[in-house]
């Protein structure tokens, strides 16, 4: 019959401690966000802030690297076009967010160190930091909206990655219940 189960790849264990332990580490920064420049007057904490932005730097770029290297999607290549643009899209999306977070953070850290504290570059800077932490939110939203829509889809997508909650298994009918 029509029903067999569609084998989905799963993805490796490599690629889901990257991903969730990234989630652990993106929050952690949340968790110290800064509320207004004048706190870098703090030698300490600007120290930190920038060190702490060169990590978050080379573990995304790590990730990134290992993730276009092996599986970059488990999507099969005959899901619609558009879900395959949107998610290469929202995938992308969020990748270069989390890159401009830490390097407009960067820029406002070394400029705060040597450059005019005050002025357009370094508002553009702060404005620049804002919008990519709330489009880099924005595009987070609809990136876990999407895997539970596919969790709805049952198409082994969320399975993939999701190690709670498991999807239904599609073509898990009656017969195939009745069969065990
Ligand atoms: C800070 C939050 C998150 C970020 C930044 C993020 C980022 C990403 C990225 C960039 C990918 C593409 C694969 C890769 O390059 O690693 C991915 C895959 C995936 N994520 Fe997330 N994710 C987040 C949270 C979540 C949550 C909360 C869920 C589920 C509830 C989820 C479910 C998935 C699934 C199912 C995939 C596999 C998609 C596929 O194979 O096409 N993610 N995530
Ligand atoms: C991974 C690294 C970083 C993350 C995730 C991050 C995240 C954030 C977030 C969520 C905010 C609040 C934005 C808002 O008001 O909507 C913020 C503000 C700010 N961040 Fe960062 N940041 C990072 C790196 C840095 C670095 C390296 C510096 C400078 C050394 C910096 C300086 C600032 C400053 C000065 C503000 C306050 C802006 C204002 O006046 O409203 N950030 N950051």
């Amino acid at each position: 019959m029509h029903n067999a189960s569609i084998s989905v790849p799963q993805h490796s264990r490599t690629a889901k401690i990257l991903h969730w332990g990234f989630i652990l580490v993106f929050l952690y920064a949340l968790s110290k966000q800064l509320d207004e420049l004048e706190e870098l007057a703090d030698h300490t904490l600007l120290q930190y802030e920038m060190v702490f932005a060169v990590v978050f730097l080379i573990l995304l770029i790590a990730r990134f690297s290992y993730m276009r290297l092996t599986t970059p999607t488990v999507l099969s290549a005959s899901a619609p076009s558009r879900m395959r643009i949107a998610s290469q899209a929202v995938h992308l999306g969020m990748y270069f967010c989390l890159a401009m977070i830490p390097l407009t953070g960067l820029g406002i850290g070394g400029l705060y160190w040597g450059g005019p504290r005050s002025g357009s570059v370094m508002e553009g800077l702060l404005l620049a930091h804002e919008i990519f932490v709330n489009t880099g939110f924005f595009l987070i939203f609809a990136h876990v909206a999407a895997a539970f829509y596919h969790r709805r889809l049952s198409d082994g997508v969320w399975n993939s990655m999701v190690p709670i909650w498991q999807e239904p298994r599609r073509g898990a009918d009656n017969a195939s219940v009745s069969s065990q």
